[in-house]
């Protein structure tokens, strides 16, 4: 049988299973297309959750706005309180879904499931991300990708022997705003000149443990069951080790994934400070304050990165600052937060405003005399605008880019491979944290 014939016996569910091998940018037949089974338009995609928590809702609220995105099940543990809600959230948006608390169970008797968006705490990532792309759905899991190497590297092998999309949670690869600034400001012009530091953090403010409704308590054997000693590590398990991996870990790999990207290098060393310096060290297992230096051997030089996180005080939030000899990129996934700064001894950006790849820098009214504005811009230099903003929820364009794959019209913005290369740079700084002294990355850490 060649490969048409093949498709002619197969069902809709089943091409769409298994078209959009590696996102290879194929398009739908119009005779595949014109096929429909009960009701559903050619380009439906039948979808599960599976971790209908925070970030499970979160995704859910862009997924439903989605077209052809038709939620059919949903799995939770926890019956009392997130599984409820989110079930009652989907049927709002007429998704009538069945829900399950196995994940396994689901997969047994839901057949007609073409992807499954996956929000589970992290340690539980690479079992059910490599059980559902065996199972031959799509799979988009959220980030960090795991919470070990281990099992990073068994989600990528399952994504390649099964042929099935692994998306990982790294929206910003589809942010267009970020896009905008690797595809323009980056590649293209090269605006920033030779860069040679990056400066990144996120800093949150001191906060309690998450609570729980007292009427939604689950039994011990349940939480035991799914790996879990108390509601309160339940419900907080980033900071427990073998659960989570940490600020640097759940706030970091967002970030330290855009270094990568802009640089287009994965970095050969890290050095790191850090330890649970303001919490108890018996309900934070994990570093509540880290801060860790990159070196990069990028095909331009030498690059290093400075990036931190702290959980005690919110100051100046969280961002990326790429700094080269002609000027800095500083970006945030905070809406209306990033500009463009042009070193006083840059050649003008002219060019690149005419072209649409910033905008010019707002003049602002001054009786200061020429010498203070100058001495003041040396300090900060006049700020360009970058042109284009995301106007949807943070994920709502990767879940797009995810579903797009799926039928064959886009490739994935951050597939297994990529998830992979940020998961080694990631959790090595824990590591280093733990060694306190430089630990080296060799080139062949990042391949599988
Ligand atoms: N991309 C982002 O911006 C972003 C933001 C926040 C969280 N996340 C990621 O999303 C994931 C979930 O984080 P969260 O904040 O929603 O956590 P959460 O604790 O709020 O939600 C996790 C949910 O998974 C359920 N669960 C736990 N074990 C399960 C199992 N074995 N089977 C089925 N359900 C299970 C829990 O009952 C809970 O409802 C994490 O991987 C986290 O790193 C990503």
């Amino acid at each position: 049988m060649n490969e048409n014939e093949s498709k002619k016996g197969m069902n809709r569910r089943q091409f769409m299973r298994s078209s959009a091998v590696a996102g290879a940018g194929l398009f739908l037949s119009p005779m595949v297309a014109a096929q429909t089974e009960g009701g559903k338009k050619p380009d439906d995609i039948n979808v599960a959750v599976l971790g209908a928590g925070a970030q499970g809702r979160i995704l859910l609220e862009s997924a439903v706005k989605i077209d052809g995105v038709r939620f059919k099940a949903l799995c939770d543990i926890w019956t009392a309180y997130n599984q409820k809600n989110q079930t009652r959230f989907l049927k709002a948006y007429k998704h009538i879904v069945n829900a399950y608390v196995d994940y396994q169970e689901m997969l047994d008797k839901e057949k007609d499931l073409d992807a499954v968006i996956i929000a589970t705490p992290d340690f539980w990532h690479a079992e059910q991300t490599v059980a559902c792309l065996k199972a031959g759905l799509h799979v988009y899991c959220e980030k960090e990708m795991s919470n070990t190497l281990e099992g990073a590297r068994k989600m990528v092998e399952a994504a390649k022997e099964t042929g099935k999309l692994l998306q990982i949670g790294h929206q910003r690869r589809s942010n267009p705003r970020y896009r905008h600034c690797y595809d323009k400001l980056i590649k293209e012009s090269a605006i920033l000149g030779r860069i040679t530091t990056i400066n990144g953090q996120w800093n949150r403010a001191a906060r309690p443990f998450l609570g729980f409704p007292k009427k939604a308590v689950m039994d011990q054997a349940t939480l035991a069951k799914y790996g879990f000693n108390s509601m309160e590590q339940f419900r907080n398990w980033r900071w427990f080790k073998g659960l989570g991996g940490g600020p640097i870990v759940d706030l970091g790999s967002h970030q330290i994934d855009i270094f990568s990207w802009f640089l287009e290098a994965q970095p050969n060393s890290v050095m790191a400070s850090g330890g649970t310096d303001y919490y108890d060290k018996n309900t934070h297992q994990w570093y509540d304050t880290v801060m860790a230096i990159y070196t990069y051997e990028t095909a331009k030089g030498m690059v290093r990165a400075f990036y931190q996180t702290i959980t005690t005080n919110s100051n100046m939030g969280y961002y990326e600052a790429f700094m080269g000899d002609e000027g800095t990129l500083s970006i945030s996934e905070s809406a209306g937060r990033g500009a463009v700064y042009r070193e006083p001894t840059a050649p003008d950006w002219d060019k690149w405003v005419k072209l649409g790849f910033l905008l010019e820098p707002k003049e602002e009214e001054t009786a200061e005399s020429d010498a203070v504005v100058d001495a003041r811009e040396t300090i900060a230099p006049p700020s360009y605008e970058i042109p284009v903003e995301l106007k949807d929820p943070y994920h709502k364009p990767h879940l797009v880019n995810f579903f797009n794959a799926i039928r064959g019209k886009e490739k994935l913005n951050c597939p297994a491979e990529i998830g992979y290369e940020t998961a080694v740079a990631v959790l090595k700084v824990n590591d280093a944290v733990e060694a306190g002294c430089k630990l080296d990355f060799k080139p062949e850490e990042f391949k599988i």
